[in-house]
């Protein structure tokens, strides 16, 4: 375990010392990771590092803005943010394989960002958010889904073709100490403390064929449900039910099912929502969140996103369902 102020002065002096005069280029992808090693980048060498953050069109509801305000306009990063939504969506479109759907976010997101790195000429690192776990991940088996995540959040591939030296200050870093590491470099415990999310983001959280009317409606339908699990505290640990989860968030089921609204009956989408707990995220329980919770976002979902007129609670624990539905 490493103490704090203490890390990050040696961790600044060895990423200068590293770098020198030279550029530095990093993609931001709003995860924890990539955040806190722009953070601690931009305390060591400022302005000679650019962040090319690749919006995508499947991240949570104002995860852009957020970023932009955070790290851009609180911390004075050198950021480009680039709105590759029709992008994505066009490459996207008519596919509805899980794995198919991740090699194409994965790959398209490699592009975009080597486009905007390749602008950059000057750049002579490639900075990322790599840390301990990743690496021994690497250096073991792999499962079909775990080459995905490294690809998709190591932009793989990446150094050879842009002739980059890889700049990793995170290496030797567990989750927890990542989490201290950006806390103490100033970023918001709400951004650092957040629940993990996949690279490809809510594109395999809508089942099926991915379009951007789904995406809409499933990123004002999760906001809500993240709201009052914020909102709401178990009174027997005093935690709210957010921090007591590891993971929670709504998936779009691409199906329709009958309601009534006043006079009228409705034929339109469902929500599921899901909330696990777990340590390792190898096995996790569904969480027994409090029926006025589920009530509480159920009939908010309901009554404030038109297209969505049922919800309902994934009551499945992994093995053997996984957390993702995808
Ligand atoms: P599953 O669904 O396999 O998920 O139980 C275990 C953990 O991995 C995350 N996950 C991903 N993360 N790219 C990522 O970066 C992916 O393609 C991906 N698929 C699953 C999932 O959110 C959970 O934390």
């Amino acid at each position: 375990d490493w103490n704090m102020p203490d890390y990050v002065a040696e961790a600044v002096a060895n990423i200068r010392a590293q770098v020198g005069t030279d550029e530095v280029i990093l993609g931001l992808s709003g995860g924890v990771d990539s955040s806190v090693a722009a953070a601690l980048i931009h305390k060591a060498i400022g302005d000679q590092l650019t962040c090319v953050f690749v919006d995508h069109g499947l991240l949570r509801l104002n995860e852009g803005e957020q970023v932009m305000k955070t790290l851009g306009d609180h911390f004075g990063m050198k950021i480009v943010h680039i709105d590759a939504t029709d992008q994505f969506m066009g490459k996207l479109a008519g596919v509805a394989d899980p794995e198919a759907k991740r090699k194409i976010i994965g790959r398209e997101f490699v592009e975009v960002f080597q486009a905007e790195a390749g602008k950059l000429s000057n750049a002579r690192w490639l900075a990322q958010g790599t840390i301990y776990p990743d690496v021994i991940e690497s250096a073991g088996a792999k499962t079909g889904k775990a080459v995905a995540i490294k690809s998709h959040h190591n932009v793989g591939g990446l150094p050879e073709t842009l002739n980059l030296k890889l700049l990793e200050p995170l290496r030797e870093l567990f989750k927890d100490e990542v989490r201290k590491l950006g806390v103490a470099l100033g970023l918001p415990p709400a951004m650092v403390y957040r629940h993990p999310f996949p690279g490809p983001g809510l594109g395999v959280r809508i089942l099926g064929e991915v379009k951007k009317e789904y995406a809409d409606l499933l990123r004002r339908a999760d906001a809500i449900f993240i709201e009052e699990l914020r909102k709401t505290e178990d009174p027997i640990s005093g935690k709210n039910w957010y921090d007591l989860t590891a993971q929670a968030f709504a998936v779009f089921l691409p199906v329709k099912s009958v309601g009534v609204m006043g006079d009228g009956r409705t034929y339109d989408y469902v929500v599921a929502l899901r909330a696990v707990q777990t340590t390792d995220f190898m096995t996790a329980d569904w969480a027994e969140l409090p029926y006025a919770l589920l009530k509480k976002v159920s009939g908010r979902i309901i009554n404030e996103v038109r297209g969505i007129n049922r919800v309902t609670y994934d009551v499945s624990s992994k093995p053997p369902a996984t957390i993702e539905w995808e």
